[in-house]
């Protein structure tokens, strides 16, 4: 067997000797968005420090903890804190846990993550569906040796973001009238906010909003046959007019201000799913 696939099965014997029950809904909290936790009856908290072979989350705003319960009734897993590439972690290593979640039988994973708004339209607070990415300026998680137990060498791109989530999802928003765009996200490394010429770029080629996470979680999980939502939250904007000053603390503070929008969302379609 791999390394790869022997330290996965270490990391899962290990919940499962702390942890009873199971879930299908898997849950990755973005930056400043961690609120949607409270929202969990938590059956069971696990801190990543206790979790062999689990990097260890270093950014202001991350919990840093594997939760088990109920939202809304249906049984969820949730990354309270989640790993980035800019805080020097190997690309295999951010999506180590997306792995143990499909290990330990999630079939759907829902991701949220603090995003720049590139698309003129966009303010700061609104959500964003995902509904297509572009990865080329990050580090493509695959890359390496293939484990064939989790997925194919070649993976097939076409749907990246469940078709029938995102359907579901701007039913929700309709109903619990939540306005929620569709769109594009492009991953960068970060840790460096964009310059104006980089924004622009990032417009050009066809993108919505820019952030420094969840393309790389995606990929992990469309290798390993898992369906995937995700949703950004526009907590600053790249393209404007003004001198575009962007501090982390400011895309704290408007993650926090959508929270309760992104709570709802993520806990509808947990119990739709
Ligand atoms: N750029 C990249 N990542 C981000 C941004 C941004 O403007 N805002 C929040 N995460």
């Amino acid at each position: 067997m791999s390394d790869l696939m022997n330290q996965l099965n270490e990391t899962v014997s290990y919940i499962k000797s702390r942890v009873k029950s199971s879930a299908k809904v898997g849950i990755v909290l973005g930056s400043g968005l961690g609120n949607l936790s409270e929202v969990i009856e938590i059956e069971e908290a696990i801190p990543y420090t206790d979790i062999p072979n689990f990097p260890t989350s270093t950014v202001k705003g991350h919990g840093g903890k594997l939760l088990f319960g109920k939202l809304g009734g249906a049984s969820v897993i949730c990354m309270s804190g989640r790993f980035h590439f800019y805080e020097g972690y190997s690309a295999q290593q951010v999506i180590f846990p997306v792995r143990v979640m499909k290990l330990l039988g999630v079939e759907t994973l829902l991701l949220s993550n603090a995003a720049g708004g590139v698309n003129p339209n966009y303010k700061v607070g609104d959500l964003m569906i995902i509904n297509d990415h572009i990865s080329f300026f990050t580090a493509n998680p695959l890359i390496g040796k293939n484990v064939e137990e989790l997925g194919t060498r070649f993976p097939d791109m076409s749907e990246p973001y469940c078709k029938n989530l995102i359907a579901k999802a701007v039913a929700i928003g309709e109903q619990h009238n939540i306005k929620l765009h569709q769109g594009v996200y492009t991953a960068v490394t970060g840790p460096t906010f964009e310059t104006h010429a980089e924004y622009r770029l990032i417009k050009i080629i066809g993108s919505d909003v820019v952030g420094m996470s969840t393309v790389q979680e995606n990929i992990a999980a469309v290798h390993c046959g898992m369906k995937v939502f995700a949703v950004s939250v526009v907590t600053d904007l790249g393209i404007r007019d003004d001198n575009n000053v962007i501090t982390h603390e400011e895309v704290l503070q408007a993650a926090k201000e959508a929270e309760p929008k992104l709570t709802l969302l993520f806990t509808e379609l947990a119990k739709s799913v």
